[in-house]
This record gives C-alpha cells, structure tokens and sequence, in this order.
C-alpha cells in the first residue's frame, strides 16, 4: 500500500516547495490548509514542477473531526505540520488570534494523530525562539526566550511536541528552528506571496526593484555590525525544504525529540543583500536609512553542525542563487498566483 505524509500549510512559502522535495523523493503527499495565507492555484504549479497533483484538503486545523477524517480516508504514516500564523507585528496586535490558531492547529493535529496512531511528526519552529542575549552563532543548547506571541506559539509548541515524545517513545518528532528563508523554486512557478506590504526584508526589496513600492526603509544603521546594519542568516527555501525531508527521513528510524537549526551558518548584512539584488536586477535599489525596528537583534546566524552531522544535510545556495531566483520568481509572478 502506497504511504501518505499529510502536508499541513503545504499550499503556503515552505509548505509548497517541501511538498515538491517530497513528491520528487517518491513521497505520495496530501496537503491541508484553509488558504488563510495562500491560493489554491499553486496546485497547478506544483503539478507542473512535479508531474503530478497533490490531493488537497481545504479544511482549517482546528476543526479536529475533519482531521481525523483525513486521516481515515488515506493511509498516512507521517506529518509535516507548517500550518500557522507567521507575521510577528500582528501577533503583538492579536496574541490571542495567534495562540488559537497556532497552538490550537496543533493540538487539534496531535488528537487526530494520536486516534489515527501516527507518530511521526516534523514541525516548523523557528530561530525567534531563541533569547536575544543569545551571542551568533546560535546552537541548538542556546538559552530559549521569545520576546513576541508569534515566537511564544512556536516555543510553546515546541514545548508541548518535547513531552509527547518524553511521555511516549512511540513518537519521533523534529523540531526545525528556520533562520531567514528566501528565495524561490529556480522554475519560477511556486514562490513567496506576502499579502499587502511585506514585513520581511527580501519580499519588500524585490517589490521596490519591480517599482512597486518606491523605496526600501532600512531599520538603523548604527549596530555594532561591520557596516552598521542588522546580519541574518538567510537560506534558500529549496535547501530548506531539502531539510524538512532529511529529517523525516532520519525520524522514520528514530523515536523521541530532536531539534534542529536549518540555516547556512553565515550572517549576511542589510547592505549585503540590497547590494546582491542591485547586482541581480542590474539597476539601482532606492532606500533610506530611518530608526531601528522595535524587538531587532544585531547579529543572528545559526551553528548548523547538528543537522550536519545527524541529518547529513547542508544548505547549498549561496546568497547570489537566493536573490537570482526570488526574483525571477517576483518577474513572473507581479501579482502572486493570480
Ligand atoms: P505561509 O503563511 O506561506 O504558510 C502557512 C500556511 O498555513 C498557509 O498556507 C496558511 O493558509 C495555512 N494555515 C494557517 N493557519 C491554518 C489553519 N488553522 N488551518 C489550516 N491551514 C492554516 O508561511 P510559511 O512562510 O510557509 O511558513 C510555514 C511555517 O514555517 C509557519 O508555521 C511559520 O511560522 C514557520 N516559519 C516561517 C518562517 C518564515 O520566515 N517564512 C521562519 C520560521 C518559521
Ligand atoms: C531582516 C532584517 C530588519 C524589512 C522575521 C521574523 C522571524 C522569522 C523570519 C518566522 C532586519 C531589516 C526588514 C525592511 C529592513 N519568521 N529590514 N527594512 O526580523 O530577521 O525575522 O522573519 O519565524 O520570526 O521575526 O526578518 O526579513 O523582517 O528582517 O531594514 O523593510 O532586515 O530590521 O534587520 P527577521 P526580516
């Protein structure tokens, strides 16, 4: 009997690029997402990348008897949970709206699992979890303290998957800490859709290269970094998703928690990266240094030696590959899937 991984979030950024990794490794996959964050019409794009549709659920998370429903209807051995909410700002406007939805997704997820006896579990965390008096690179032992409520869903998450699999050795779970995901699948097809104005950095860089907004605000340039702007670790979204199939690959001989830091283990700075994409785009990006962002560290990169060593994974892109390919993303796709 074929084996199904359920995909939650998988018409979502990551979601979408990890279902490709997935099905192009002979994984047969079926996503659920409610599309609050994302259009259905990826479906065919990823048929197009693929050779094949994924079967999708339009269903929201919290509503556990469609869930396990799912998991009655098709033989899944194994999840990959990317569903939630992600924009940090408007957690601190709705806290509640983010600790619903995200943490209710995914105990809604696990009651569903546990019925249906599937314990293999990947789940999209991410480095805000880690305490701001943290100093790069950050490791996986590195003190934990989130400082918004979108970070103290993830951390709570994390939390709760950790005694699960501490209270059940049946449970193999991964807990992924993402650092900056950019970039776009190199066909073009499947990429990044942020609705109304970007909060992240690269989304709004390309959206003032394709002239649709006027200029790029850069938030201080007054840290004590080489150039005086904040350094991050941004890593290419197809190695990311590349990541996400490591570690299930390593979780389906495995029982228990781990946790692993997807990231290239280089910072690059504000400047860097505008200068990569006017090097990219071949024309001049317009900005203006203003005040720093509320709540930005300086200096964030990860210590990506676990994932080496346990996953054999690296992230292979460099930073030039990131940009050429968000951008031929952006070219061909001005609108996002419309
Ligand atoms: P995304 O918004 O593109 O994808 C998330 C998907 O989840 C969307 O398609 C959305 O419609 C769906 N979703 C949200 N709530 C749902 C619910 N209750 N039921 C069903 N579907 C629901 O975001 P992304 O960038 O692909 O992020 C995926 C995951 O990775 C998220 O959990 C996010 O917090 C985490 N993460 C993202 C980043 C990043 O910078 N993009 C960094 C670290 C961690
Ligand atoms: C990068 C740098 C900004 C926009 C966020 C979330 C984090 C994770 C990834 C989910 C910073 C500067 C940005 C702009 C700017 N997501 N900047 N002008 O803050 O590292 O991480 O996304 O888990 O939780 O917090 O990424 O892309 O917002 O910012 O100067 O218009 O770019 O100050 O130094 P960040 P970012």
């Amino acid at each position: 009997m074929e084996k199904f991984t359920l995909v939650t979030g998988g018409t979502g950024y990551i979601g979408s690029h990890t279902s490709v990794a997935l099905m192009e490794a002979g994984y047969q996959v079926v996503i659920v997402d409610n599309l609050v964050n994302s259009s259905k019409k990826i479906l065919s794009r990823i048929e197009q990348i693929t050779g094949s549709a994924p079967v999708f659920i339009e269903a929201d998370l919290r509503d556990t008897s469609t869930i396990i429903e799912i998991f009655s209807d098709y033989p899944i051995t194994s999840v990959v949970h990317f569903a939630g909410l992600k924009a940090v700002g408007e957690s601190v406007e709705e806290p509640v709206k983010y600790y619903d939805n995200n943490l209710g997704s995914t105990l809604s997820l696990l009651d569903a699992m546990a019925l249906s006896e599937v314990s293999t579990l990947v789940f999209s965390s991410s480095a805000t979890v880690y305490s701001s008096s943290e100093i790069a690179p950050f490791d996986e032992a590195a003190e934990l303290g989130p400082t918004n409520p979108y970070g103290m869903s993830k951390y709570f998450i994390e939390q709760i998957l950790s005694d699960i699999a501490l209270g059940d050795d049946e449970w193999s779970i991964g807990l992924l800490r993402y650092f900056n995901p950019i970039g776009a699948h190199p066909t073009g097809l499947i990429g990044e859709m942020p609705t109304g104005i970007p909060n992240n950095l690269v989304p709004y860089i390309m959206q003032v290269a394709f002239e649709k907004l006027e200029k790029l605000f850069i938030f201080g340039d007054d840290y004590e970094t080489p150039d005086g702007t904040c350094i991050r670790d941004y890593i290419h979204v197809v190695d990311l998703a590349r990541g996400h199939l490591a570690a299930l690959q390593f979780l389906e001989d495995a029982n228990g928690s781990h946790v692993w830091n997807l990231g290239t283990g280089k910072g690059s700075s504000v400047l860097e990266l505008v200068k990569m994409v006017e090097e990219v785009v071949g024309k001049p990006i317009p900005r203006e240094v203003v005040g720093r962002r509320s709540g930005d560290i300086p200096v964030v990169f990860a210590d990506v030696e676990k994932a080496l060593n346990e996953l054999s994974w690296r992230a292979e892109n460099t930073l030039m590959q990131m940009c050429v390919d968000h951008w031929n993303w952006q070219r061909q796709n001005p609108d996002g899937y419309q």
